[in-house]
């Protein structure tokens, strides 16, 4: 079965197919962030409008590149949420329309599981059950996996989610957005020697996270040291803050995904989302696993962050097992509740 995959949920579009038996036939992916640049993040009207404009367009050159046309694809998956709401609209639409033209069945997809599955696109791909840590721009969480569509939450965040807690403190350092990938590469520059930020919620039991404290040590201790210092010297220290916030945030995921081995008795623990295209946490991560002797596995960067590659094989996961669902969706963005029925 080939499974055309769409992913609008934010602020990028990404199209795929994927096919049983023979992988992933094509994706392409566009990234809004130029859109975006200028307000310092998403602004869900003008992300949606986006994808309305390349989302036709993108799965008409895809099919074309892979020498594929509508009557090759078996299925269509997009993602149903999490979202915005708008910009999950306009993939629901257009994937559940393609999918009624073509006759065939559709099915809207979680986000979270798309990710927590594409490391099974790649080679050699895990084997179940399996730790996973997701860490995206909207969770952090520690899942036991135990099949397809058998998820037990370990631990999650209990604020900001990690990605988030990057893209915050990257635009108090004064860094465009998105602001994960910037600050990284700041911190490579950083002396990790020069400052110690604390390790949120790693002195007492448990897998939960809270990441919003650490922007605020960020900003604190921007604003002891940045007084009085030359521009050289501020840049310095803004670099040495990157750093400082960086290895603060891996060290603590790193410390809970040990913790997530030992209880689960696992010994294979994946790295899934958009903060998994952190070289040093992917570093950490392999070098925890060498150390334990079991395997880490994350996908090839283009697929750690947004894609539609991620959501044509979880769909297609789910609609070679006969999962679909009626051609009909509905939201409300106003919404009389006096016009409700009473029961
Ligand atoms: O999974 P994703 O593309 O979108 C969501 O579902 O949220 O994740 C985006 C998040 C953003 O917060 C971004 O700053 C972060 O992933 N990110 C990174 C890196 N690349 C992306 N954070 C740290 N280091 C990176 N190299
Ligand atoms: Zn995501």
């Amino acid at each position: 079965m080939r499974v055309l995959g769409i992913e609008t949920s934010c602020d990028e579009t990404g199209v795929a197919v994927y096919e049983g038996g023979r992988g992933l036939l094509a994706h392409a992916v566009y990234s809004q962030v130029a859109l975006h640049a200028d307000y310092g993040g998403v602004v869900p009207e003008l992300a949606s409008r986006d994808h309305v404009r390349k989302l036709a367009p993108m799965v008409a050159r895809l099919l074309e590149e892979a020498g594929l046309s509508g009557a090759d694809i078996g299925g269509v998956a997009y993602t149903a949420g999490p979202g915005l709401a708008g910009a999950l609209l306009v993939g629901a639409a257009f994937g559940r329309s393609l999918a009624w033209g073509w006759g065939v069945p559709a099915l809207g997809v979680h986000h979270m599981e798309g990710h927590l599955l594409a490391p099974l696109l790649e080679p050699d791909p895990p084997a179940f059950p399996f730790v996973a840590l997701l860490v995206s721009g909207g969770h952090t969480q520690l899942v036991l996996v135990e099949a397809v569509g058998r998820y037990r939450l370990l631990g999650e965040s209990i604020d900001d989610a990690a990605g988030e807690a990057f893209d915050k403190t990257a635009k108090l350092l004064g860094l465009d957005y998105p602001g994960g990938p910037a600050l990284a590469a700041l911190a490579e520059r950083g002396d990790p020697e020069r400052f110690r930020f604390p390790r949120p919620m790693t002195d007492r039991p448990g897998l939960e996270f809270s990441f919003s404290g650490l922007k605020t040590y960020a900003l604190t201790t921007w604003q002891q040291q940045a007084r009085g210092l030359d521009a050289a010297e501020r840049e310095r220290l803004r670099a040495d803050i990157a750093r400082a916030f960086e290895d603060a945030v891996v060290d603590t995921l790193l410390i809970k995904c040990r913790r997530a081995l030992e209880e689960s008795g696992c010994d294979t623990l994946v790295l899934a989302g958009g903060v998994s295209a952190n070289r040093r946490l992917r570093a950490a991560v392999d070098a925890l696993m060498a150390q334990r002797g079991g395997r880490a596995c994350y996908p090839r960067p283009e697929l750690c962050t947004d894609n539609g590659a991620m959501i044509a094989y979880a769909g297609w996961q789910r609609l070679r097992a006969g999962q679909s669902e009626p051609p009909a969706f509905d939201i409300h963005p106003r919404w009389d509740m006096t016009g409700l029925p009473s029961l």
